[in-house]
């Protein structure tokens, strides 16, 4: 049952939580973001909400182009580890919070993480202020996949992390219900 509560209480999670990637002007860096959607098929179009003071943001606002990358659920603890690490908190000398973590990235694709099973390269076309946070709306140039956790239909069976809040996550699992469609006709 249902009970009403105060409007601050944002207990929409479970989710997945995307890592976010960005470059300008010689500095990199990583962040996760639970608030990301798809927003159109055609064009195909992906949106993030990131907060004005994130580091990552004038990242994504001065380069105009952002990686989404989803992990597996071996790596759960990185991509947390990116939500409570900010770049601005890092001194100069350690001041790389992907190396910090452990995250690589692929030569041809710099925003790119080596260990995602998805990543999206996304060109901002359109900046919303939402309130708090700056909603970036991504024209997905790229998509890339890692073979190794979709079937041939490309139905995901990999172990996804699935964030609960409160720092805490759980994985997928392969059992499955199914809903055909032609189950509601
Ligand atoms: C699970 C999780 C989800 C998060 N989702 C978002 C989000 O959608 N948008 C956002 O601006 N910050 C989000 N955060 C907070 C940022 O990831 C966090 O402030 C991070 O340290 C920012 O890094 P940066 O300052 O290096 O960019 C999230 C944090 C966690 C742990």
């Amino acid at each position: 049952m249902l009970s009403e509560t105060g409007t601050q209480f944002f207990g929409y999670y479970p989710g997945t939580v995307a890592l976010i990637t960005a470059e300008h002007g010689g500095v990199r860096n990583v962040m996760a973001a639970g608030w990301h959607t798809a927003l159109s098929a055609q064009p195909p179009l992906y949106g993030v909400l990131i907060g004005r003071e994130r580091a990552t943001h004038p990242l994504v606002a001065g380069s105009g182009v952002f990686g989404v990358n989803f992990l597996p659920a071996t790596h759960a603890r990185p991509v947390q580890g990116t939500g409570v690490i900010s770049l601005h908190d890092l001194n100069p000398a350690e001041a790389d919070k992907l190396s910090r973590l452990n995250l690589k990235t692929l030569p041809d694709a710099p925003l790119a993480l080596a260990d995602a099973y998805l990543h999206y390269h996304c060109r901002v076309s359109q900046t919303v202020t939402t309130g708090d946070h700056d909603l970036f709306v991504g024209e997905v140039l790229e998509v890339r996949h890692d073979p190794a956790f979709y079937d041939g239909q490309r139905l995901f069976t990999g172990e996804a992390p699935v964030y609960l809040g409160r720092s805490s996550y759980v994985k997928t699992t392969q059992e499955r219900a199914v809903f055909a469609p032609e189950t509601f006709g």
